[in-house]
């Protein structure tokens, strides 16, 4: 797939921005707990706010949960 860029605004998730803008993707919880919305991390630092990663994945940054987790740093690049 070619690059694509987005914003994510405060009150949106990642999830819901990206399917804003017409990627799909599978979700089923949306909260954080089922893992459905798992995705690889190929750059930046996600901010993990999931129930599903253990310590060491999420000091890892290698997969997050788009509905629920956030990002440190100014970018984050996915692999969609
Ligand atoms: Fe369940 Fe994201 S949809 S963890």
């Amino acid at each position: 797939m070619r690059a694509r860029r987005f914003t994510v605004e405060p009150g949106a998730s990642i999830l819901e921005t990206l399917r804003a803008g017409g990627v799909d993707l599978p979700s089923s919880c949306e909260e954080g707990i089922c893992g459905t919305c798992e995705t690889r991390v190929l750059a930046g630092e996600p901010e993990h706010r999931d129930h599903v990663l253990t310590d060491d994945e999420r000091a890892a940054g290698a997969t997050m949960m788009l509905c629920v987790s956030r990002s440190r740093t100014p970018e984050l690049v996915l692999d969609l």
